[in-house]
């Protein structure tokens, strides 16, 4: 068996598609288009090149994204300010801080200061809380394009065996409550998994894969099992290449479906981000 690639780029540029309709349309009915804000603390190469993909998204679909850059030195009463400045801004539509964040500042502090109907990446309590609950519309991003990935397979999850391995608060966890939405059985592996030694017999037994630990072929191809969707959301630097956390080569000659990297979940997750911000804007002008 050869997998079928789920593609992330051509995935991502048919829901930019969809959301530059949605917008035209919400243009037309409020004469306003979303504008949202990206905090950035000093200046670093990361949040320029992240940042810069995140706008081209959003000029796309024809968002209003702006960078708003904060001094390096900023307290972190200083930023609380200046969010709650953004929160009651009626034409800021939505808020994110981008990370890292120098030493010193409460990343999540910071973003639960963003209003839950202002909160971009999905990841204000507020908004974890209704994920839990699993009444939203709003999702963390990394998740909901690994899910947006899957749901492109066409493979019914309802019933099925889903493993995740890596369980941390803007992947795993929320990967989890999202599969326990859509009916699968859900496992989520750790390094306490590894160290029982159990790791592989969870995989083996995966219908769906879903892997996020940040160690670049940690998941040989052999344990997959024949006929599996696999979702690599690992992105790490070897020799100059960026990798993912799973054997591709030998996996995808037993999956059924399994994500590129580069080229998987890392282009549908900014579209995730506009997403989230669209369905806020749609909240607030009662066009929901
Ligand atoms: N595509 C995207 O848009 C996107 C976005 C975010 C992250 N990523 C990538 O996804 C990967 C994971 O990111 P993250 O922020 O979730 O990483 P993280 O916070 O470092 O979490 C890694 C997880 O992997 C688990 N783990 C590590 N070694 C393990 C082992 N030997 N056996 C089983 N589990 C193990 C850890 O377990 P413990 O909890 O027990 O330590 C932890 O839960 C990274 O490569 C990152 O670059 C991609």
């Amino acid at each position: 068996m050869s997998a079928i690639l789920l593609d992330g780029k051509a995935l991502s540029l048919k829901l930019q598609a969809e959301l530059k309709a949605e917008i035209e349309r919400l243009k037309a009915e409020t004469g306003k288009v979303p504008r949202f804000m990206n905090l950035v603390i000093g200046q670093d190469a990361s949040a320029a090149s992240y940042g810069k993909s995140q706008k081209r998204v959003a000029e796309n679909v024809g968002i209003d994204y702006q960078f708003s850059y904060l001094p390096h030195g900023i307290t972190q009463k200083e930023l609380l300010d200046q969010i709650h400045m953004l929160d009651q801004d009626p034409d800021i539509h939505g808020i994110m801080l981008h990370k890292p964040v120098p030493e010193g500042i409460d990343f999540q502090q910071a973003v639960n200061a963003i209003g839950a109907d202002k909160d971009l990446e999905g990841m204000n309590i507020a908004n974890l809380g209704k994920l839990m609950l699993g009444k939203t519309k709003i999702f963390p991003c990394t998740p909901a394009g690994a899910m947006a990935l899957l749901e492109s397979s066409g493979v019914d999850i309802a019933g099925k065996d889903a493993v995740i391995v890596g369980r941390s608060e803007i992947v795993g966890k929320p990967i989890q409550l999202m599969l326990l939405e859509k009916n699968a059985t859900v496992t989520v592996c750790h390094s306490g998994t590894s160290k029982a030694g159990r790791l592989i017999e969870h995989v083996k037994r995966a219908d769906v894969l879903i892997v996020a630990m940040g160690k670049p072929g940690f998941i040989k191809g052999e344990w997959v099992k024949e006929g599996a969707v696999v979702i690599d959301v690992g992105i790490n630097e070897v020799n100059g290449k960026i990798t993912g956390d799973v054997e591709f080569d030998e996996a995808q000659k037993r999956a059924a479906f399994i994500t590129p990297v580069p080229g998987g979940v890392g282009p549908v997750t900014a579209v995730m981000l506009m997403r989230n911000g669209i369905e806020m804007f749609k909240q607030r002008s009662g066009k929901s």
